[in-house]
């Protein structure tokens, strides 16, 4: 377990840009091998704020996937295709045509399989002039913000976490949901497990902090209906999206964010019906919840 120490930083800047998380980094040259000293503090940016910044960037799929790779291997995503030529890097593209943009509700990424994502890069390639920001939510927060009570009780509760389960999707599958639109490829997860039970509160393997494990994916709990699951779901989500827990970043073309799916939600927003927004993903592969 990885102690956090408040270290100064030698080789990045790590500047904050929201009281609860979020940092922007400056200095580092993603499309260059980093040496292990720069990508060790960047790891203890990630750690210390759960969504790092790099503006600035130049960086291809394959640089993208190269910089990925030193954080584990890539978890590929079972519903969506990735780029012909890059089949671990997923664009998410959304053009004037698609009313619905992906990942436009609170979630963590793949959170329904048995190993969720440890960690997400995102890289922006093409943004609208105005709109298509992301929130992210610190999930440590959300926890220990809950009271004694309330934090009792979750701690011994597990989760049904659903692939298919998304509120923004019409209550259609993802395959009915994407018919028809060209923009994101979606594909047959085939013998990957898409629904999973974990605990509702998971303890970061890195930091040893307890951070409320909700999000999109989350259908209901374990040895309860779902109506009886939805009312304690809902305040969840409303609890754990209240605004001081969130930090929302500005995208430009050349901007990478690294965010750690084992304490955060992210959301992506959907503001800019007339423009194009493309950016392309990597995900990086985690442990089993615990
Ligand atoms: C995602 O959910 O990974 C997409 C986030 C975004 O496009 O801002």
């Amino acid at each position: 377990m990885l102690e956090i120490v408040n270290r100064p930083y030698r080789h990045i800047e790590v500047n904050r840009i929201a009281g609860s998380l979020g940092a922007e980094i400056e200095g580092p040259d993603l499309s260059q091998p980093l040496p292990d000293a720069v990508l060790g503090e960047i790891r203890q940016a990630l750690l210390e704020n759960q969504v790092i910044f790099f503006r600035g960037q130049k960086l291809t799929p394959a640089t993208q996937l190269a910089f990925a790779r030193r954080w584990g291997e890539i978890h590929l995503h079972p519903y969506m295709a990735g780029m012909d030529e890059f089949p671990e890097v997923l664009e998410i593209r959304k053009t004037p045509a698609d009313k619905k943009n992906f990942g436009g509700s609170w979630h963590s990424d793949q959170a329904f399989t048995a190993k969720p994502a440890m960690g997400t890069m995102l890289f922006g390639v093409e943004i609208p002039s105005a709109g298509g920001d992301t929130l992210w939510t610190n999930l440590y927060l959300a926890y220990e913000s809950l009271s004694p009570g309330m934090r009792r009780m979750l701690d011994g509760l597990q989760g049904v976490y659903r692939g298919d389960n998304f509120s923004d999707h019409d209550g259609k599958t993802r395959k009915e949901f994407y018919k028809g639109k060209t923009s994101m490829k979606v594909v047959d997860p085939g013998q990957t497990q898409t629904v999973s039970v974990h605990p509702v509160v998971r303890t970061h393997p890195e930091t040893g902090r307890k951070a409320l494990f909700v999000g999109g994916h989350l259908h209901y709990f374990e040895d309860m209906t779902q109506a009886e699951s939805k009312p304690l779901l809902d305040f969840l989500m409303q609890h754990a999206t209240r605004p001081e827990f969130t930090c929302r970043f500005r995208w430009q073309s050349g901007a990478l964010a690294f965010w750690d799916n084992r304490c955060t939600m992210h959301f992506a927003i959907n503001d800019y019906p007339a423009e194009t927004r493309v950016m392309h993903r990597v995900t990086i592969c985690g442990d089993a919840p615990f």
